[in-house]
This record gives structure tokens, sequence and C-alpha cells, in this order.
């Protein structure tokens, strides 16, 4: 069912707010996605909130960190009771495989459900200048699909990754169930581009900062529509602002849901 590709970003400062979201629209969507804002404001205890009234959570804390303290918290995912969890790719082949083992033997040792592992790779936020800044000269693209390879090999269930690496993660990785995770969702970018944003465009000096300034669309730098990034072959995905902000947050979610049936 598409409905349960959609997993909405629980972007808000306080439980109160989190759990209006979760109320307005869990028969809508798959699953919600607990990150570093609401994590830092209401903590563990909203996880084990929401996860015992039968949400499904996806924890978006990405970790990164020495190979024992990311087994050591990813043990903890576990215990919480999410559905799915993020570490990052960069943390290393030792960190990702300390990871999904410790996750396995826990789960098997308590007999606690087997949350989903996902990889990080390049966020959505990210493009090859950012990549240039922190001295990866590879491609964006390469760089995805070099972490993306890593992760199956350590044992992780999938990736994060933009839509736009969508088709070429799935043509290298053979693992038929691997998992592509897919922020970097807006509506309709051409629209948008054409409307205030082109406005703006105008008043950049350079042809570098009107096209950057062209592909940022609210902080996210690869985007697609959620009928493109569907269509490429996206498993999931993670929907927060132009959900959020939405006036109507249902209706928003239904026109999605229709886009991607479209395909
Ligand atoms: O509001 P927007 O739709 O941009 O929200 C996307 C969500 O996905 C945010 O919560 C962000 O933290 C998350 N995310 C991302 N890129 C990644 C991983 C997670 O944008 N690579």
């Amino acid at each position: 069912m598409n409905k349960e590709k959609i997993i909405v970003a629980l972007d808000v400062a306080t439980a109160a707010e989190a759990r209006s979201i979760v109320a307005e629209l869990r028969g809508e969507v798959g699953a919600f996605k607990i990150g570093l804002q609401l994590f830092t404001a209401a903590g563990a205890s909203f996880v084990r909130e929401a996860v015992e009234a039968d949400a499904k959570i996806f924890l978006d804390v990405k970790f990164h960190d020495i190979p024992n303290t990311v087994a050591e918290a990813s043990k903890e995912a576990a215990r919480l009771g999410v559905w799915m969890f993020n570490i990052h790719a960069l943390g290393g082949v030792e960190m990702m495989r300390r990871s999904s083992e410790a996750v396995r033997e826990v789960c098997e040792r308590e007999n606690l459900l087997q949350p989903k592992i996902i990889g990080v790779t390049v966020l959505t936020s990210a493009n090859r200048e950012t990549l240039k800044e922190i001295g990866i000269e590879r491609d964006t693209p390469e760089q995805v699909l070099n972490l993306a390879r890593l992760a199956a090999k350590c044992g992780l269930d999938g990736v994060v990754a933009s839509p736009l690496e969508i088709e070429t993660i799935r043509q290298a990785i053979d693992e038929k169930d691997f998992l592509i995770v897919t922020p970097g969702i807006r509506k309709d970018a051409a629209t948008r581009q054409r409307g205030n944003a082109a406005r703006e465009i105008e008043g950049q000096k350079t042809k570098e900062e009107r096209q950057n300034k062209l592909e940022t669309i609210d902080d996210q730098k690869r985007v697609m529509t959620a009928k493109q990034a569907a269509a490429a072959g996206a498993d999931y995905l993670v929907i927060g602002r132009p959900i959020l902000q939405a006036e109507d947050r249902a209706s928003a979610v239904r026109e999605i849901i229709r886009d991607i049936e479209a395909v």
C-alpha cells in the first residue's frame, strides 16, 4: 500500500505537538520519524510513549561515534522498540558491522523485534560543493554509491539517499530487499522555481549563485517530487515540511499518495 511508504518527520519542538500530529495522521501514513530536534527536546520517554501507542517509529538520530559506542547505542534503540533507526555510513565498516551484530544478538537474547538499520550516505542538504568543503573530491552519486555498498556489505538493511541516486543504488546492489529511504521530497520543484524562488534568483549575482539557489528548496539541495521518487524505486519517502506546514495536513498527505498512485 502506498500510504505505508510515507514516513512523516515529526520535526517539532514538543511532545504535545508531536502527539497531535500523530493523532491527526496515524491512519493516513506508514510511520513517523523522530529526529534530533524532538529527541533532544522530549527524549527517549517520548519514543517509548509513541511505540507503546502502536505508532511505527523511525528513530533518526544518525549515530556516528566509535564502534563500541554506536553498537551500544544501537542496542538501546532496539530496546526502545523502534521499527527503524539510522547510523552514518561515514562511521566506517567496523562501526556498522559491530552495530548490526550487536542488534541481532540483543534482539535474539531478549526476544525483541529486530529494528531495521539504515545507513546515512550523503545528506540531501549537501551537494558537490559541500563535499568539497570537507575534503571529499568525489562527485555526489559516486560517494553515495560507495557508502551504500559498504552499508550493504556490513549487513545494514538499507540506506538513506536522495531521490537522485535511487536508480544507481538499485543497479549496483543485488540484494532485492535492500531498502532505500528517501528524504528531499518537495511538492513540485518546477512550480516553486517558477514562482517566488525565481524572483529571488534573479537577484543573485553569479551564474553559480543562481544555480545554487535554484536547487535549494528549504535547505534541501537534492530534491524530487514524491511521484518521481516513488517511480525511481524508493521504498520509503521521508517528508517533513511539505506536510507539516500544510494548512490541512491530512489533505496534503492524501494528495501525495494520489500523486504516487499515478506512477
Ligand atoms: O522538511 P523536510 O521534508 O526537508 O524533512 C526531511 C527530514 O528528513 C528531516 O527530518 C531531515 O532531518 C531528514 N533527513 C534528511 N536527509 C537525510 C536524512 C534525514 O533530510 N539524509
